[in-house]
């Protein structure tokens, strides 16, 4: 695995005389966030030697070299979900290779269901810590020499980034929310029950990403900033029937504000 990564690590150098240290991961509805970035280079996932390539609907699967905010910077359009049947090394495999590339700071964005009784669909959540309910871990096995055996996980997102989230948010009157977001395999959404469940042990989001890349990034030292948009709402007595094309329009209407966000935030980095 550690040859395959140092592999396409190497590929992308040798194709690519910029050295971003800053990257970003566009889930659901949120790929047009790339739309923001002054894009210089893109590489189809299908050209790079070693990566997955993504088949959900709505990720196209190239991986961006391009401008925001004022910095150089990767953005993964299309990530790998552990549900399309990728096992953890190939859903963090993007990750590793961009520990390799010099990437220091990680945004991570999501579609997710708000089971906080106070949130509404189109909230932004940035995410204060998470709960990791997927059967497998993407650390299991030989440890990577990134990191520690035992990493400990007391401050997975990092908090200064997120202050300066707050802040920025706080300067643009955008209303935000804060909250743990659960990790869970899905493909499925929720059952009413299970919202409950999932709000029960603490968690206020809910959503099938993020939580393996955030592992291994911080398992490599990656300073990590996540965000979830509320697609749809699991608190009791609220619930409809949701479906992928309703998460990604309600992903896409708050497109804008949260790339403003995010771009101030790598602006000021
Ligand atoms: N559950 C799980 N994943 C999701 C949801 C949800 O309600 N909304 C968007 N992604």
């Amino acid at each position: 695995m550690f040859a395959k990564i140092q592999e396409t690590a190497a590929w992308i150098k040798n194709h690519t005389e910029l050295r971003p240290t800053t990257a970003i991961i566009l889930g659901t509805g949120l790929g047009r966030l790339s739309e923001d970035i002054e894009v210089l280079e893109t590489y189809n996932y299908a050209d790079i030697p070693n990566f997955p390539i993504s088949t959900v609907e709505g990720h196209s699967g190239r991986l961006i070299f391009g401008r925001l905010g004022g910095k150089d910077v990767i953005a993964m359009q299309g990530r790998f979900h552990f549900y399309e049947g990728y096992n953890m090394k190939e859903v963090t495999f993007p990750v590793r290779v961009m520990y390799e590339l010099g990437i220091k700071t990680l945004f991570v964005s999501n579609a997710a269901g708000g089971m906080d009784p106070n949130f509404s669909i189109g909230d932004i959540m940035f995410i204060r810590d998470h709960i990791n309910l997927f059967p497998e871990h993407p650390l299991r096995g030989k440890n990577f020499p990134t990191g520690p055996r035992f990493p400990d996980m007391s401050e997975a997102y990092d908090h200064q980034l997120l202050a300066l989230a707050h802040e920025i948010a706080r300067e643009k009157n955008v209303k935000v929310q804060e909250g743990v977001y659960v990790g869970v395999s899905g493909p499925t959404f929720e059952t009413p029950a299970e919202y409950k469940m999932y709000h029960i042990l603490g968690g206020d989001a809910v959503g099938m990403s993020t939580v393996p890349e955030v592992i291994v990034a911080h398992h490599c030292g990656i300073k990590v900033f996540g965000v979830s948009v509320i697609t749809d709402i699991g608190v009791e007595g609220k619930i409809v029937e949701v479906s992928h094309e309703e998460v990604q329009k309600a992903a896409d209407a708050v497109q804008p504000v949260l790339a403003d966000i995010i771009a101030e935030m790598i602006h000021r980095l």
